[in-house]
């Protein structure tokens, strides 16, 4: 790698539009990242196929997932921001190390037991083989750490497992992994269903914030936020929509609960939801601002994505050629 730095790889999957829960739970945490790793972060658009696309929307929200990435502050130019798909090497690691991995284990994986539950009628192979890929992802750059939310830990803790099987066989191929634990951010609720993770593929539309809301849909949203029937502001586990609520507050002003129980100390759940819809809205103007100037700028954003999927094929080619050889695949003639 260019310097001595750790190698830091992460991701999101280029299906829908972010959310706030993507924002304040992963990207936003992402930014200074680069100050202590090499950082690598993919738009993950061969995983986004594991569930039907429409071409045009698909392609469409690639390219937005990209410039979004750079609206919340990652700069790509010390970030190495490409697109999983413009990178051959993640197919064919991935079928490699398909390989090295038990039907029994991914049997086990609670994430393709919930989307198969969800999606009857699309049961694939990819949506099965899913960790294996995710793996590759990880692998094929020797990633040090993957800052990972608690529904991808499952499929780290995969990527290790074979990461190690395989080094057990063939020698020190593969860096082994570890999560990286980040300092602040908070699994951020949905704010109709607050027991449930605020999803990126939502059906109500009042229970997501999505990071290109205007100001008046993200106030209304938060004033219909499902909270309980006490009054007092206050961070409880039975109060899961005010602790969500203040969780995102939180997130975005910088105080902790306290703090802010003790602003609105006395005020009524009106008062809060409206601070907190404002707080949120004022947040995300500026990024909304540089987004809505990347997606312009066709010819900036085309000479980033070029020159970052160049360099991640030039990092990830590195990995795969000892792979294939470590295997005893034979060379091609030259
Ligand atoms: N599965 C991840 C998610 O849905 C996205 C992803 C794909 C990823 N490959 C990755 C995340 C590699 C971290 C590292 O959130």
């Amino acid at each position: 790698m260019i310097n001595n730095n750790k190698i830091l790889y992460s991701g999101m999957q280029a299906t829908g539009s972010l959310t706030l829960g993507n924002y304040l739970g992963a990207l936003k945490n992402w930014v200074n990242l680069n100050e202590e790793y090499e950082c690598i972060y993919g738009v993950m658009d061969l995983h986004s196929l594991t569930v039907r696309q429409n071409p045009a929307e698909f392609r469409k929200n690639a390219r937005s997932l990209y410039a979004l990435y750079m609206a919340a502050g990652l700069d790509p130019e010390k970030n190495c921001i490409y697109y999983q798909s413009h990178v051959p090497a993640h197919a064919q690691l991935s079928w490699i190390l398909g390989c090295f991995t038990y039907m029994g284990e991914l049997n086990r994986m609670t994430q393709f037991k919930d989307k198969a539950a969800k999606h009857t009628e699309n049961i694939n192979a990819g949506l099965y083989t899913y960790p294996v890929l995710m793996a590759a992802d990880i692998l094929l750059y020797q990633a040090d750490v993957v800052p990972v939310g608690q529904d991808q830990k499952q499929h780290l803790e995969i990527t290790r497992d074979i990461a190690q099987r395989f080094n057990g066989i063939y020698g020190d191929v593969f860096t082994v992994p570890e999560a990286y634990i980040a300092k602040a951010g908070a699994k951020i609720m949905s704010l109709q269903e607050p027991q449930k993770k605020m999803s990126k593929s939502e059906e109500n539309p009042n229970a997501s914030i999505w990071l290109l809301d205007d100001r008046d849909s993200i106030i209304r949203k938060f004033k219909r936020a499902v909270t309980d029937s006490d009054t007092v502001v206050r961070y409880a586990e039975e109060k899961a929509g005010i602790s969500n609520l203040m969780d995102i507050y939180g997130c975005v002003t910088g105080k902790d609960s306290a703090e802010i129980e003790k602003e609105f100390e006395g005020k009524g759940y009106g008062e809060f939801k409206l601070a907190v819809g404002e707080a949120v809205a004022d947040e995300l103007l500026p990024l909304q601002k540089r987004y809505g100037q990347f997606i312009q700028d066709k010819e900036y954003l085309d000479s980033m994505i070029q020159k970052n999927d160049e360099k991640a094929a030039y990092y990830a080619s590195k990995t795969l050629r000892k792979v294939y050889k470590k295997v005893g695949f034979t060379e091609p003639a030259k």
